[in-house]
């Protein structure tokens, strides 16, 4: 049967990216992209979808005979906690309506983003394992763990094959998060090549779980094609990419910009890292998927120094001497 792609959330820093690499496995046709407002005018299919709206998202299916939905709408772990009961409201209902909609359509498949955010002082900080006592601190980590047995529940109630990754913060150049503990990996990049002053919000020391846009996106598109059977946790995957700290990240980009500023002022997103682990152990997606991540730190500077330089048109130095 062929596939039709429903993507919920597009507007978002993984939503933008993983629409384009769904065009480019599925065929533009095949893929539609939604949010609550149109950010690209030229986007190939786009519909308004307020996910909170289950008649909206079931019109979408039907009209375009969707096969498969990746729902990444939710309000991520910092902003969640300006408005804690609209947050659960908004990322469980979402993830409620999506499901029904799957069930009732017979849809093939469903994604469903988790995070690192489900974790709490109960598991080990150091290479914790997919199965532990998840208590998260925040809402958003909260409104992860009940999506990811709301997702087992449908998988083993109705069959409905949804499948799900833990993942870390992201780092990527096309897109800016929003609203997110880890968003100053993104963001220290942006400030670096504009030559301006960075000021973090953690710890200099602060190690968190980090992952480069590309890998999170393969991962996405890996665990979405094996076989139904090779998929055996059905509530989330742990996913590793690599670890870092902002000192570390600072130490990668004076590599290119000796004179970079950066002061820390810890402010409430630090007691939200501290909760999180520092480093992933993600062998049940290596060993049921085949997951492999491929991307340094240092690549990962280059690649987004790089990259950054040519989106803001700046020349400063010569770019030769990054290779990549
Ligand atoms: N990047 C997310 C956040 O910081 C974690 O899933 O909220």
């Amino acid at each position: 049967m062929k596939n039709m792609v429903l993507v919920i959330g597009a507007n978002g820093q993984l939503g933008s990216v993983l629409v384009k690499a769904l065009r480019r496995t599925f065929g533009v046709k095949n893929v539609i992209s939604s949010d609550v407002y149109c950010k690209n005018k030229s986007e190939d299919i786009f519909e308004v979808i307020d996910a909170t709206d289950m008649t909206r998202i079931q019109d979408v299916v039907i009209k375009y005979k969707v096969t498969q939905i990746y729902h990444l709408a939710a309000i991520l772990s910092a902003k969640g906690e300006e408005n804690p009961l609209a947050t659960w409201q908004v990322n469980m209902k979402t993830l409620f309506n999506v499901l029904e909609v799957a069930r009732k359509n017979n849809l093939d498949k469903v994604f469903f983003p988790s995070s690192i955010a489900v974790f709490g002082q109960g598991a080990p900080a150091e290479n914790t394992p997919n199965n532990v006592s998840l208590d998260p601190t925040t809402v958003y980590g909260i409104s992860k763990v009940a999506g990811e047995n709301w997702c087992n529940y449908y998988f083993n109630k109705y069959g409905l094959d949804v499948r799900s990754i833990r993942y870390p913060g992201i780092v990527g150049y096309q897109s800016l998060p929003g609203g997110g503990t880890t968003d100053y990996a993104v963001d220290i990049f942006h400030k670096a090549v504009l030559n301006k002053k960075f000021q973090c919000f953690l710890k200099k020391d602060t190690t968190l779980p980090m992952l480069f846009i590309d890998d999170a996106i393969r991962a996405t598109l890996e665990i979405m094609s094996v076989p139904k059977t090779d998929i055996s946790v059905r509530t989330s995957y742990n996913l590793s990419g690599i670890s870092f700290s902002p000192e570390e990240v600072v130490h990668e980009i004076r590599k290119l910009y000796p004179d970079f500023e950066v002061t820390y002022q810890p402010d409430f997103r630090q007691e939200i890292a501290a909760t999180w682990p520092k480093s992933i152990d993600d062998d049940k997606a290596r060993k049921d998927w085949g997951w492999k991540p491929q991307y340094s730190l240092e690549e990962i500077a280059k690649i987004m120094i790089k990259k950054l330089r040519n989106y803001y048109h700046t020349d400063i130095r010569s770019l030769e001497s990054l290779s990549v």
